[in-house]
């Protein structure tokens, strides 16, 4: 879940590291560092803590170096966990993301043989490995050290006196920036985009070698390959906070063009998928965290417009499911490629023998090559941890395909269709409509701010929107909060209701609505503070202590506009609160452990 940067060219090497840096600390934040070429050595900065407590910091002029965002994995946050790691020699130095599994084994093997370690980490044996092999050639070394591994890793490694980054990739993400007169490598395109556009994807097994002039890249067999040189459109700016005060508030805000973007060329005809092809009649959504949210509402959606079942699986479950029920489409839902979990249930379901589809945000992401096929939504990077505009595009992506599934197998008419595409068409304009009460949810959230356990509370469609709404608030907000079905509330959770529980409650006019205003009714006789977010009903309004009406649209697609409130929601109680919105406590933007 680390960040990694490395650089090397004539820009100036410390500044373009703390850049990169401060671009990728949304995977990590519990300490970094940087290692700069020297003449005559290695110079090494690193501390627990940001990015910015690094600063101030002089580092010495430099052409090479190499640059680590740490999420603790293999020893706690602190100074001598943080990466870089310089060896015994202190030649050379390197910065690893992944998990090395047989660390232990290599570690007691390198302290027979010598090596003095400094740190707790797995990923400080790569630099004694170094040491131990190197015989006057660092690539050559590269190849023979990783041969030794078990586990994941990107791994980058620079030696004194020299321009050269040698870099190695198994199950990690790694993406070579082309420049001119300089190269770069990272976990993740933001962290380069600043230098280019240009990049290549290493594969798992590939070593590659940068210099400011020359790229060189060879597979597992140490054959030289050529990898495609794909152009990012992505800019710089997009990976900025652009006069915002938190990355978090700039997503929400983005989400009409996000939606305009996922849509754009998808209307008339959406043929990223032949679903013709597939045995589609039953289907499997897989995910974590808010993406499986996303598949929650994929499920409804689905079943309502193409009539196909649908079974959803958190990914870290279904790998350890029985694989006796053999469903033939399974669709991966993943914002960043690189969700462990989920990228162990793609190939788990390749093993099972079902056709898989994955919907990702990040090109060429690790999950795209486990996958049969792959959608993209059009986000634009995502640097919040909080998960927003992603979500969006998802529910976008997955309207889509039930419309095509549901063309496909005669549920839904021409006509039919069309009328849902317009309605997607005019989502953006409702979420600006949202966008523009920012100020009135923020003076609702006053209820929100002080309370110790929130219910979030919605029927159909909008429970697993209830779900996110209290994901987001426990993961930026630090509140307690859980989500339920409103029908469930009494076989239980009422008793925790009193007057210090605020229940935010979702009602839109679809076919569960009165029995919705009747759960509204028994909560507010217990006293708890309602707000609800919705439908305009006068029945309604009398019921609740605050109300945010939502812009009329069929019920299908309310969650949509729906979760825009409960992301400003969470976002204006997070900021009352003065917690850390971008990087909320413990947490990195991918999970790429298990
Ligand atoms: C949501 O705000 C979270 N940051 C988290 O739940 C996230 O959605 C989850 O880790 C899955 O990530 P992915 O979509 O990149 O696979």
């Amino acid at each position: 879940m680390c960040g990694i940067v490395g650089y090397t060219g004539k820009s100036g090497v410390g500044k373009v590291l703390l850049k990169g840096l401060k671009r990728l600390e949304y995977r990590g934040y519990d300490s970094a560092g940087v290692a700069v070429v020297q003449n005559d050595g290695i110079y090494l900065q690193k501390k627990k803590g940001m990015i910015k407590d690094l600063e101030p910091i002089t580092i010495p002029s430099g052409n090479t170096g190499i640059g680590h965002t740490r999420w603790a994995t293999h020893g706690k946050p602190s100074d001598e966990n943080a990466h870089p790691f310089k060896g015994c020699s202190g030649e050379f130095a390197i910065v690893h993301n992944g998990i090395i599994d047989n660390f232990i084994t290599i570690k007691e093997e390198l302290i027979e043989k010598g090596h003095e370690f400094s740190s707790e980490t797995d990923s400080e044996i790569l630099v004694h490995l170094i040491e131990e092999y190197h015989e006057g050639n660092l690539l050559q070394t590269m190849g023979e050290v990783i041969k030794k591994l078990r586990g994941s890793y990107a791994v980058c490694a620079v030696q004194r006196d020299s321009d050269r980054i040698v870099v190695a990739r198994n199950q990690s993400p790694l993406v070579i920036g082309i420049g001119v007169e300089e190269n770069l490598v990272a976990s993740d395109i933001p962290a380069i985009l600043d230098h280019t556009n240009e990049v290549k994807y290493l594969e798992d097994g590939d070593i590659a070698e940068l210099t400011p002039s020359r790229i060189r890249i060879w597979d597992r067999k140490g054959v030289p390959v050529e990898r495609e040189t794909v152009e990012i459109d992505w800019t710089h700016e997009d990976a900025e906070k652009s006069g915002y005060e938190h990355y978090m508030l700039k997503e929400i805000y983005e989400q009409p063009k996000a939606i305009h973007d996922s849509l754009l060329g998808r209307l008339v005809e959406f043929d990223d998928v032949d679903f013709n092809s597939y045995d589609t009649r039953h289907i499997r959504l897989i995910s974590c965290g808010t993406s499986y949210h996303a598949a929650l509402v994929g499920k409804y959606i689905i079943e309502e417009l193409a009539a196909i079942p649908c079974t959803t699986d958190l990914a870290s479950e279904y790998r350890y499911s029985s694989p006796s029920d053999l469903t033939p489409f399974t669709i991966l839902i993943s914002q960043s490629g690189e969700t462990a979990d989920t990228i162990a249930a793609a190939r788990e379901a390749k093993q099972r023998g079902c056709k898989t589809l994955a919907i990702t945000n990040v090109m060429n992401s690790s999950i795209t090559r486990e996958v049969d096929e792959v959608i993209y939504t059009q986000a634009g990077p995502e640097i919040g941890v909080a998960a927003t505009k992603t979500f969006t595009t998802q529910l976008i992506v997955l309207y889509l395909i039930a419309m095509e599934l549901g063309l496909n197998n005669k549920r839904l008419l021409r006509e039919n269709v069309q009328e849902y595409r317009d309605e997607l068409r005019r989502l953006p304009r409702h979420v600006k409509v949202l966008l523009d009460q920012s100020d009135y949810i923020r003076d609702v959230c006053d209820k929100l701010v002080t309370a110790e356990d929130i219910f979030f509370v919605g029927r159909n469609i909008n429970y697993p929107v209830a779900l996110e709404g209290a994901l987001k608030l426990k993961e930026i907000a630090y509140i307690h909060s859980a989500g339920y079905p409103a029908g469930e509330l009494k076989h239980g959770p009422f008793a925790l209701l009193t007057e210090r529980t605020p229940v935010v409650s979702i009602l839109v006019k679809d076919h569960t609505f009165e029995k919705m205003l009747g759960n509204i009714g028994e909560i507010a006789a217990r006293g708890s503070p309602i707000i609800s977010v919705g439908d305009e009903d006068r029945e309604l309004e009398k019921l609740s202590d605050d109300m945010i009406v939502i812009p009329s649209v069929p019920p299908l697609f309310s969650p949509i506009l729906v979760n825009v409130v409960l992301q400003l929601m969470a976002y204006h109680t997070a900021r009352k609160r003065g917690c850390s919105i971008d990087k909320p406590r413990n947490l990195a933007k991918s999970v790429t452990v298990e």
